[in-house]
């Protein structure tokens, strides 16, 4: 794990706020984490991997930032991807901005992808980024607004031929995006893609 947080500006606004990341335990999803409680945060984070995720509420602890709470969950399973919302809300208070950072860029190619192979993509790629803004929004519309930040991918917009079923979902969070933008934000709630260069994690 790595610590990058010890020169970061420090925006008021984030002190206290209730913040949800998917994915939070490894990559850029720990950076969140480590960002917004250095901030002051209010973290609460899902994850599959545990271990990892338990070092990294540990070792925020250690640093005197707010500890996050972290809540074990597969994001495949939609059910409990809503419980862990509810948990949030009731640790942290009303949710004020979602990270939907999960996913998985696991190679494959067209003829090897099989019906289970293509669900599977989809579930850990695209569906929970959905459930997630659908289970928060009654908290941020309760609010008078929030924000939804979900992850893409420029696999699509330069035709990465390595996963296209990780493309194919990504290409899709990209439109999901926009149909969501326009349905929250006459309730004050911005929904915005997201889409990062080549990070090595
Ligand atoms: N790293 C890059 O270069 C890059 C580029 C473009 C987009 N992205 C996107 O940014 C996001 C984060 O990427 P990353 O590189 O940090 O990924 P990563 O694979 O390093 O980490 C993803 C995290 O999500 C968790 N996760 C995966 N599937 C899960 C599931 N079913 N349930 C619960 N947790 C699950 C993993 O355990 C891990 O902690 C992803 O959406 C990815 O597609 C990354």
């Amino acid at each position: 794990m790595s610590d990058e947080t010890g020169s970061c500006a420090i925006y008021p606004s984030l002190r206290g706020r209730s913040v949800f990341i998917t994915g939070g335990g490894s990559g850029i999803g720990e950076s969140l984490v480590r960002h917004f409680c250095a901030q002051g945060s209010r973290v609460a984070f899902v994850d599959m991997a545990v271990e990892p995720s338990r070092q990294l509420v540990a070792a925020v602890a250690a640093q005197g930032h707010p500890e996050p709470l972290f809540i074990p969950c597969d994001l495949r399973n939609v059910e409990a991807l809503q419980a862990a919302v509810e948990q949030a809300r009731d640790r942290n208070g009303p949710i004020q901005a979602l990270c939907n950072n999960a996913g998985n860029d696991d190679r494959h190619q067209t003829a090897d992808v099989s019906v289970a192979y293509w669900d599977d993509r989809m579930a850990v790629n695209l569906r929970h980024q959905f459930f997630a803004a659908q289970a928060v929004r009654p908290q941020m519309k309760a609010l008078g607004g929030g924000s939804i930040i979900n992850f893409g991918s420029i696999t699509w917009m330069v035709g990465d031929p390595d996963c296209p079923a990780y493309v194919t979902a990504k290409a899709a969070v990209y439109g999901m995006t926009r149909a969501l933008a326009r349905e929250l934000g006459p309730e004050r709630i911005r929904v915005n893609c997201m889409v990062p260069g080549w990070v090595m994690t």
